[in-house]
């Protein structure tokens, strides 16, 4: 364990827990990280950590400057809420640590481009955890299109829709932030239609909303047509407050259209159709298998990246421009108009300079 990087997680209450029990025991399994300290606002949710991480009470801390400060980190993992995410990577760069952080990079462009840029300055490597682009079925669905066995991919159709509409039924913060659905939702599949057309977003025209039904305080249903700089479209239907949750997280569908083959991906199940020879063809394909997947396996990339290899695919290179696609929708969707995602990124790249 000797040259085990260390860490601080920072937030460990929500999806802390997650980190907590499924992430961070694993970096120490396989001997690749250790943890020196667990950091929340909330003390309440501390003694958890402390015992899933085996850490003692001095290693507890209400204040992340502190932690930070007394540990002195090779890196910070980063799961408090988006709104929060710039004011702990800015103490990560002051004391030189590296940064895996949860989604989105933070709550709004201008954030995003300066937590680039500093980041960038410093000289550090940064990751951002978009879990369901690495869960199983979507790498499976993933590793097909782009196998070329289908010819090549025309059109995409995903879907996210869920029954959460009451108070608590999604993480609290949720119910009172604007945008909720693209912020904190669809900002996973705006990476997925990334991965999947293998390019970035050229433009984006979407409509979002908040039915009188819903406890939502921004809007939390919406619909969208992406094209993406290689001609690639996709449409998405994202909703939080319906009466049937037909594809949750995890669950999710995305319909990849191929030259010689309808890829559709289901609650897990994998279908490749073609009536091209006359008879439906229709194969149900096993999903890929390898040791982990979502945050586990990021978490494994990312300190592999720390000891000198390649960069994982979720660098904050390339997560900023799955943020400059989740912001340029939320602009269409406030402005009704059609918005040019690497024109609008580069003007708030600029104002940052
Ligand atoms: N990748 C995924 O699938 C996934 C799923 C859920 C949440 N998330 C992300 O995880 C992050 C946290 O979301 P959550 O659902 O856990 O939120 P949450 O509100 O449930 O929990 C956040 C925790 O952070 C603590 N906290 C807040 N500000 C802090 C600060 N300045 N310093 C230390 N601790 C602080 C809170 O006390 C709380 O315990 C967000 O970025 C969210 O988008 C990702």
């Amino acid at each position: 364990m000797s040259s085990a990087l260390r860490y601080v997680q920072i937030g460990v209450g929500g999806f802390g827990q997650h980190w907590c029990t499924q992430v961070l025991p694993r970096l120490g399994r396989l001997g690749l990280a250790e943890p020196v300290a667990a950091v929340d606002i909330n003390p309440a949710v501390l003694p958890k950590a402390s015992e899933q991480l085996g850490l003692s009470a001095n290693q507890l801390f209400t204040d992340a400057r502190a932690a930070i400060e007394q540990t002195r980190p090779d890196f910070a993992t980063v799961v408090v809420p988006p709104a929060h995410h710039e004011q702990i990577i800015d103490l990560a760069v002051e004391y030189g640590c590296h940064i895996l952080s949860e989604k989105p990079i933070a709550d709004s462009i201008a954030a995003c481009c300066r937590i680039y840029r500093k980041v960038k300055q410093a000289g550090l490597k940064m990751a951002v955890t978009m879990s369901h682009r690495f869960d199983q079925d979507k790498q499976t669905l993933e590793r097909r299109v782009k196998s070329g066995r289908y010819g090549r991919l025309d059109y995409v159709v995903g879907r996210n829709t869920w029954t959460c509409r009451r108070r608590g039924q999604w993480g609290e913060f949720r119910y009172d932030i604007p945008d909720a659905l693209l912020i904190e939702g669809t900002v996973h599949h705006f990476d997925i239609m990334r991965a999947l057309a293998g390019a970035n977003a050229r433009r984006v025209h979407c409509r979002t909303w908040n039915p009188e039904w819903s406890e939502f305080k921004g809007d939390c249903q919406g619909l969208m047509l992406v094209e993406m700089a290689n001609g690639v479209n996709v449409f998405y239907e994202g909703a939080k407050a319906n009466a049937t949750t037909l594809n949750n997280w995890g669950q999710d569908y995305w319909r990849a259209e191929c030259e010689l083959a309808t890829l559709e991906l289901d609650n897990r199940r994998l279908r490749i159709l073609s009536d091209l020879e006359g008879e439906r063809q229709c194969q149900e394909v096993p999903l890929d298998e390898q040791d982990a997947w979502i945050n586990p396996w990021l978490a494994e990339l990312f300190v592999n990246w720390l000891n000198g290899a390649s960069p994982p695919p979720n660098t904050l290179d390339d997560n900023i421009h799955c943020a400059a696609l989740l912001f340029a929708a939320i602009e269409s969707a406030h402005t009704g108009r059609v918005i040019d995602v690497p024109a609008f990124l580069d003007e708030h790249m600029d104002r940052v300079k």
